[in-house]
Order: structure tokens, then C-alpha cells, then sequence
């Protein structure tokens, strides 16, 4: 048997990894999948259920799928479990995107004030989920997309017992998609050189088929008016001075840090027209939600494609027939840096390309972090450690200095103010403080 366990199962994303189950059958012969959710999700699980259900059958593949509320019972003899939780679901999102907004700051999911306590809120749900996995089915691959997919990758690979845990998230994927659309080839012949952490990571060198296409890409990005962004991020697009300085590839989660006024002002517009991006996707998944529910609906709809992450089973998938067929390919996930970067110890939990077996991720050599981007990279690494060390221990004082550490707080004053206000605004969901 071959069984798949999915934390978080009502979301509106999980037909997306029941359809890449389905089409990835026949190297990765999965026999049952799980659907777990809580009780405030039993609506939405109950309609994503029918609707995989659905799917399975009109693909006519024997694939076992339940759904319950039980986690532990869930867990027996799984040999992956795929964690894609939000805690306080889309409100509190809405919070960590209004809160920073109405100060005069960035007001993201997974960036700055709001990407910390979504870290807060997440870390001890997943430490709690980690630790079933340990004492249930020790031998399971965690596979976690939950934001901040990076931090709470490290937090596991720190804190918990379980150390079989990856990291991952459709950017790099997006990435090399969009590089191959701007040279016109096959995203299967693209390799990039990932270098940093989950949506703060940079490609280095760019391969077509072994050919090194990094000026030419680069050339592109900045004198094409590209729209190089997921649904959910402004697209400003790179200036010449910027791609020629740098010689990188910025991921579109940079667009935060390097247009952050223009970012903002168009971030408030936007707010202003139909409120902030979970009070958009709310909306988005409503409609979905209408969608599955219709019983002739036997596949994911296009729709779908409008959330952010839209690609992530992919990913997922992927990865899980990579571990399961010991194939030894390379694909980008989160791990455990283990010497791969220099300048940073080898605990920390990067976000790099990773050669994959059934012994999990190991990530390939980079060496020492891009001179040019060397400083924001180290900066962003010391902001999540100490937004770790907040969410694990709920000491004021840590979580004061990860917002002070942030480039995109940093006031001393407003950072004191942001952080009262979010830990006021979300104490239901932080046990910890
Ligand atoms: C990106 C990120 C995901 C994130 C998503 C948000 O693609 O990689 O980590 O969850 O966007 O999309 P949404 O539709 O929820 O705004
Ligand atoms: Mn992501």
C-alpha cells in the first residue's frame, strides 16, 4: 500500500494535488489518500471530498480516498503527509494584511509583520501535527506547504522530533516556467541556480539544455515589460541598472523589498478598490467552493489557476514520486542547508535545488552567498531565526527584535506599535504569548 495523508484537506487547493495524483498513477501507484481537516473545516472538507471523489472515479483509477476529522487515526500507516494548513483561516490573513497597512507598511502574508505572525500562529499547530507524525507513522515524509513554508520548515527541523520534513513552494517552479516562456523553450530543459530562502531566494545561473542563458534571460527580464508575478504580487518590474548590478534573478517576493513605496501605494489602491488580498481570495473561493459543489464537475476547474499558488501539486507530487522511485533527479525544496551555503550554519533550512532519493533531499553545493545580495540574504536569515525563537519560546522581547531585524518594519517606535496591535488583534491563535 501506498497512502497519502493531507493536513488540511478542505482547502480550496486540494483538488489540484488529487488531480496530480491521479495523472502520476502510474509511477506513484498511491492507494489511499486521507482528507483531513478540523471542525470549523468539516463544510469545506465534506465538499472537497465529493468533488476527489469524483475525480477519482471519472479517471477510473483504484485509489481508496476518505475523509475525516480524526488526524491521529488519519496518520496509521501513512507513508506521506502533506501539511497545507492556514491557522485562523483567511481572517486572521486578512489581520496580518490590514494591521501593517493601516501604519503605513507592507501588509503580507508572508513578509514582514504579517509573515511573522503568520509564523506565530502556524509554528505550534505544526510542532503539534510533527509530533503525531513522530509518534503515528515515524517513517513518513512530512511534505509541508504551509506559510511561511520556509521558517516553519526550520522551526521543524530545529524543534521537533521529526525530522523528515520538506519545504516546499511553487515560486522556483513559477520561476523556471516564466524564464522558459521569456526564451520560448521547454520548462523541462531549465535549470536554475536557486540560491536564498523560501520567497526571498534568487536564481544565479540559468541553464537551457547545459547552455548558460543567464545574460540573455537577464537582458529580457529588464527591458521587456514582462508580467513576472503570481496572481497575489504586484508586478513592477526590473529596471537595467538593478538586473545589470545584481546579475540575478529576483523571485517576484523581491518586488516587497526593492519597490517597497511603489509596492505600498499600489498595495493601498488596490485595498481601497476591494480590500486586501484575502478578502479577494475569500471571494475567489467562495465561487470555487460553488463550483465543487456541482456534481457533474469532474476535474479541478480552471479557476483554480487564479489563486497564487496555483502549481503547488505539481511540486508536491514531484517530489513524492522522486522519494518513492529512489530517482536521484534534482528538484528545488526547503531543507536543511548542511554545509550547501557557507555563510550560513548548517541548520539553517534554505530554499536550493536538491537531488532527490528515497533518503529525502540532499541540496547540491552553492558555496558562498552572491557578494552583491550577500547582506539582505544574511539579514532576512537572522529575521526568520529570531521569528523561530519567538514562536517556540513566545518571548516579547525576540519577537521585538525579528520586527526591528525586518527591513520592512525596522522603525523602532512602529515596530513596538505593530507588534501589540498583532499580538492583540490574534491571542486566540498564540498560546504561546
Ligand atoms: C504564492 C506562494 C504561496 C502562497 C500563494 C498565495 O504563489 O508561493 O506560498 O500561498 O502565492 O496565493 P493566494 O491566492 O492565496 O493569494
Ligand atoms: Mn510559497
Amino acid at each position: 500500500s501506498l497512502k497519502v495523508v493531507v493536513i488540511g484537506g478542505g482547502s480550496s487547493y486540494t483538488p489540484e494535488i488529487v488531480e496530480g495524483m491521479i495523472r502520476r498513477h502510474n509511477s506513484f501507484p498511491v492507494t489511499d489518500i486521507v482528507l483531513v481537516d478540523i471542525e470549523a473545516g468539516k463544510e469545506k472538507l465534506e465538499v472537497v471530498g465529493q468533488l476527489a471523489a469524483r475525480m477519482i472515479e471519472a479517471a477510473g483509477k483504484a485509489i481508496r480516498l476518505s475523509w475525516t476529522l480524526d488526524r491521529k487515526k488519519a496518520l496509521e500507516n501513512a507513508d506521506f503527509v502533506s501539511t497545507q494548513i492556514r491557522v485562523g483561516g483567511l481572517k486572521a490573513r486578512a489581520l496580518d494584511e490590514r494591521i501593517p497597512l493601516s501604519h503605513g507598511y507592507i501588509g503580507q502574508e508572508t513578509n514582514g509583520a504579517g509573515g511573522a505572525f503568520k509564523a506565530f500562529r502556524t509554528i505550534p499547530v505544526l510542532m503539534d501535527i510533527a509530533k503525531d507524525i513522530h509518534n503515528i507513522c515515524p517513517d513518513a515524509w512530512m511534505i509541508n506547504f504551509t506559510n511561511p513554508a520556509g521558517m516553519v520548515t526550520e522551526a521543524l527541523q530545529k524543534h521537533a522530533m521529526h525530522k523528515k520534513v520538506i519545504g516546499v513552494c511553487n515560486i522556483p517552479y513559477n520561476m523556471r516556467h516564466s524564464v522558459a516562456e521569456i526564451l520560448d523553450v521547454d520548462p523541462a530543459n531549465v535549470r536554475i541556480e536557486f540560491v536564498g530562502m523560501n520567497h526571498f531566494v534568487f536564481g544565479k545561473n540559468i541553464f537551457v539544455k547545459g547552455v548558460n542563458r543567464t545574460a540573455e534571460v537577464l537582458e529580457k527580464l529588464a527591458s521587456d515589460n514582462l508580467d513576472y508575478s503570481p496572481a497575489n504580487i504586484v508586478n513592477i518590474g526590473w529596471s537595467k541598472t538593478f538586473i545589470e548590478a545584481t546579475k540575478l534573478l529576483p523571485s517576484p517576493y523581491h518586488e516587497y523589498y526593492f519597490h517597497t513605496k511603489e509596492v505600498l501605494q499600489k498595495d493601498i489602491k488596490s485595498f481601497e478598490e476591494h480590500g486586501t488580498r484575502a478578502e479577494v481570495v475569500q471571494q475567489l473561493e467562495e465561487s470555487l467552493f460553488d463550483l465543487y459543489r456541482n456534481p457533474d464537475l469532474r476535474m479541478k476547474p480552471k479557476e483554480l489557476e487564479q489563486r497564487g499558488g496555483a502549481y503547488y501539486s505539481d511540486v508536491a507530487c514531484s517530489l513524492m514520486d522522486s522519494i518513492y522511485n529512489d530517482k536521484g533527479d534534482i528538484q528545488t525544496v526547503n531543507t536543511r542547508n548542511n554545509g550547501a551555503i557557507s555563510d550560513f550554519a548548517d541548520e539553517s533550512v534554505i530554499e536550493a535545488n536538491c537531488v532527490i532519493s528515497k533518503d529525502g533531499p540532499k541540496p547540491l553545493a552553492i558555496g558562498k552567498l552572491p557578494y552583491q545580495v550577500k547582506g539582505a540574504i544574511l539579514q532576512m536569515k537572522a529575521f526568520e531565526e529570531l521569528v523561530i525563537q519567538a514562536a517556540i519560546t513566545g518571548n516579547y522581547e525576540d519577537a521585538y527584535l525579528a520586527f526591528i531585524m525586518n527591513p520592512l518594519i525596522a522603525d523602532e517606535r512602529d515596530s513596538k506599535v505593530l507588534l501589540d496591535e498583532l499580538l492583540a488583534a490574534h491571542q486566540a491563535y498564540l498560546p504561546q504569548f
